[in-house]
């Protein structure tokens, strides 16, 4: 029987639910109507020219207005523009629109806000290991924050596009390679750049990106073929986007790439009925920049009829090609495509628009004194300081080299140590480059008069002036060196030499990875680690600071270098950052979200494999007729989940509550962990299941929870998970999310290689 309180309570609750459901179909209604009056109104051209979205480029002040684009604004032809910057550039567009235009519809205005605006974080693929969901969603507050402070009202991002092939540059914008920790970011970048109301001059549309699959192009070469099993597809690789969807995400972007013969950009299956039957998405897809015209080149169809393709598959708003523009009308006309369809599409890019509250005030994100006091801040630059250091992976530390004193000489060595343009990593389009804080810098203000801090470059990226060039674009130049690689090498010893240790800034700039940044050799570039062996020679203790934007192969660094600090781009204050875990200020904890391979044969490499029928048996090398390679062993270098810290932790008195459960229980998992060092230092305890007999074989481990623990020295605390039927569950050969009694083994641990285990059943219902 219900008690009396718990029966008010659902009272309230049910009243409190009535109410604001009402409320937000009420609204929903109110937009509904508005949008029926104002396309009631509109010509087919007029409806055609909101699902154009055309780069802007850049214009200064008073350019705009007799621009190719204006004169398309002026003609209803444009719904929205990216990649413009400034209030004022912004709201001259906007202006065009809504004075000059025939119903005065207000422009959207998008940018790829990928990692923070001109406060820029460390790239995602960083930002996911500090495994910290608050900051995260926080980091997407700011840059929410400063971009509609800007006139941006629309972001390209989360990007959440699943990798396990780090020769793919951009497995730098994403979450790593796996779907539980994917799927938790992907709702905390949506919660933080929508807030709770999108009408809010301070929160923006998002957009998730690249539907779908994209980081499964083959042979890890960008914009390549992907071709998966439905299996794979609906448990590994869309439940990011699908858990975007499911924080209410405004948008959603189409990958470049096709999926098993059909380009996702015109694919019926997954943007009908996957993304809108099955999950009931109710904004609006946008195609990647041409991604509709370039599926002439897929062998698709002649520009016309990928247009119609596109269109009829489920794609609202056409990025760049200009071909829903160009070709619509006359498809109409040839009943190639549906009025229905082009109704639809354009009722959607309108819905943003009256969410955005653009309506109400078409300048509402065009505030120029927030512009002036809202972008930048000292304290938006405080929380990146954070995040980088939060982000930094500690790989090695022999004989705890590091942290290091503030004291004696220090000599800081290498192409990345004094690179302001180099430190925000890809995707930074609105980032203020010469600002950014290099190591040099930090290291500097963070010594003070208490150690001398010596530099040298040491030696260019890369031997190879032209890869030099493709790897240093977009203004992102490390000033290349043009003496002879020796004399650039013999002036760093000189200054090694006279050090107490010696810290190593190499590895790769910023552009070697992101788009069309895909690499088959994923070695720090030869010259560098020349001078790295040089550096070792000296007999100085020598740390290497990593920058890398992917997993590198390290295995000769792991084996030579005492102490490796992977530091990936860290963003604007990176410099700072590096110096506070450099020195010791902060304790680094971050841990890999992605596993780094021993070697580029072993891609593709991750740690939620199935077993095959003849699995290795652990801790072997190698077994005849076993799974396995004659050359390495088939361990990663570093496992998914693994970053040391300064100091130690220990798991025990590991215990569940029960050892058999009924699918609708909750599992609780209990385990002790000790910070056994001198340190007070962060562990991120994880948890991964593996469900031992199913209908279909199941990974070996996959993770299902994971917290962040904060211990003083000598502290113990004891971690609780809940494991319930939801985290046991899969789909199964009919795609059916099921949850099948059998033993699972549950294990936690600091990394997903060394955990404890324990078993336990699920009962039948
Ligand atoms: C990228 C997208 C990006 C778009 C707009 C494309 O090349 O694939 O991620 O959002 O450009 O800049």
């Amino acid at each position: 029987m219900m008690h009396k309180s718990s029966c008010l309570l659902f009272v309230v609750f049910v009243l409190f639910w009535a109410c604001t459901t009402n409320k937000k179909t009420s609204a929903d209604e109110r937009i509904n109507r508005k949008i029926d009056s104002l396309m009631a109104l509109m010509t087919r051209e007029e409806k055609i020219g909101q699902l154009n979205l055309p780069s802007a480029g850049q214009f200064t002040t008073g350019q705009a207005e007799n621009s190719d684009i204006a004169r398309k604004i002026e003609r209803g032809e444009v719904g929205g523009l990216f990649n413009i910057k400034s209030v004022e550039a912004i709201r001259e567009m906007q202006r065009i629109a809504v004075e000059k235009s025939r119903l005065k519809i207000p422009l959207i205005f998008g940018m790829d806000v990928v990692h923070g605006y001109e406060t820029t974080f460390p790239i995602p693929l960083a930002l996911s290991c500090t495994w910290d969901i608050p900051l995260i969603e926080q980091t997407a507050r700011i840059a929410a924050q400063e971009a509609s402070a800007d006139g941006i009202n629309w972001t390209f991002s989360p990007m959440v596009d699943l990798c396990r092939d780090p020769r793919w540059g951009r497995i730098a914008e994403g979450s790593g390679e796996d779907p539980f920790l994917g799927s938790e970011i992907a709702k905390a970048m949506v919660r933080g750049y929508q807030g709770t109301d999108l009408s809010a001059p301070n929160t923006v549309l998002a957009c998730v990106k690249h539907f779908a699959l994209y980081g499964a192009s083959e042979s890890g070469r960008d914009y390549n073929t992907v071709d998966m099993s439905l299996h794979r597809m609906y448990n590994e690789y869309l439940p990011p986007y699908k858990a975007a969807v499911e924080a209410g995400v405004g948008s959603v972007m189409t990958s470049f790439n096709e999926i098993n013969g059909i380009p996702a950009t015109a694919n019926p299956w997954l943007l009908t009925d996957v993304l809108r039957k099955q999950w009931h998405f109710n904004g609006f897809v946008v195609s990647d920049y041409t991604g509709v015209s370039e599926m002439v080149d897929h062998g698709f169809g002649t520009l016309p009829e990928v247009t119609a393709k596109a269109l009829m598959a489920g794609v609202d708003m056409d990025m760049v090609s200009e071909a829903f523009l160009q070709y619509l009308p006359q498809l109409l006309k040839e009943g190639k495509v549906s009025e229905a369809r082009i109704d639809e599409a354009c009722r959607l890019v309108l819905k943003a628009k009256f969410q955005l509250g653009l309506f109400d005030d078409p300048y509402r994100y065009c505030n120029s004194q927030r512009a002036k006091t809202e972008i930048f801040t000292a304290e938006n630059r405080s929380v990146a300081r954070r995040a980088a250091a939060e982000s930094f992976v500690l790989l090695k530390n022999e004989k705890s080299i590091l942290p290091l004193q503030k004291k004696g000489t220090i000599a800081l060595i290498g192409p990345m140590a004094d690179a302001a343009e180099n430190m925000t990593g890809t995707w930074s389009v609105a980032a203020r480059h010469s600002e950014s804080v290099t190591v040099l810098q930090g290291l500097k203000r963070a010594a003070g008069s208490n150690a001398r801090i010596l530099y040298a470059k040491g030696s260019n990226l890369d031997e190879d002036p032209a890869f030099e060039e493709r790897a240093t674009m977009f203004g992102k130049s490390l000033r290349r060196d043009n003496r002879p690689a020796e004399v650039i090498r013999r002036e760093a010893l000189q200054i090694a030499r006279q050090a107490d240790v010696i810290v190593a800034a190499l590895g790769e700039s910023a552009e070697m990875t992101g788009e069309s940044a895909s690499r088959t050799q994923l070695t720090i570039p030869e010259i560098q680690r020349d001078l790295l062996n040089e550096l070792l020679k000296t007999g100085k203790p020598v740390v290497l600071l990593l920058f890398t934007g992917r997993p590198l192969v390290l295995t000769e660094e792991y084996q030579q270098v005492p102490a490796i600090l992977n530091v990936w781009f860290g963003g604007s204050e990176a410099g700072d950052a590096i110096a506070d875990v450099l020195f010791g200020d902060v304790n680094p904890g971050g841990k890999l979200t992605v596993t780094f391979p021993r070697n580029e044969g072993q891609i593709p490499i991750y740690y939620a494999h199935k077993n095959t029928g003849r699995p290795l048996e652990q801790g072997k090398w190698f077994s005849k007729f076993r799974s396995n390679y004659l050359d390495v062993p088939n361990e990663p270098l570093f496992p998914f989940g693994y970053g040391l810290s300064y100091t130690r932790f220990t798991y025990d008195n590991f215990r569940l509550d029960k050892t058999d459960i009924r699918m609708n229980d909750t599992l609780k998992v209990y385990v002790d962990v000790t910070n056994t060092g001198e340190r007070e230092g962060t562990e991120v305890v994880q948890l991964y299941i593996r469900d031992k007999i199913a209908s279909v074989t199941r990974p070996v481990k996959e993770l299902k929870g994971f917290q962040r623990v904060t211990l003083k020295p000598s502290e113990k605390k004891t971690i609780v998970f809940n494991l319930n039927r939801e985290h046991l569950s899969f789909y199964n050969d009919k795609l059916q999310w099921v949850c099948e009694p059998g033993a699972f083994d549950v294990m936690v641990g600091g990394n997903s290689h060394d955990v404890l285990v324990k078993s336990f059943t699920v009962l039948p219902e």
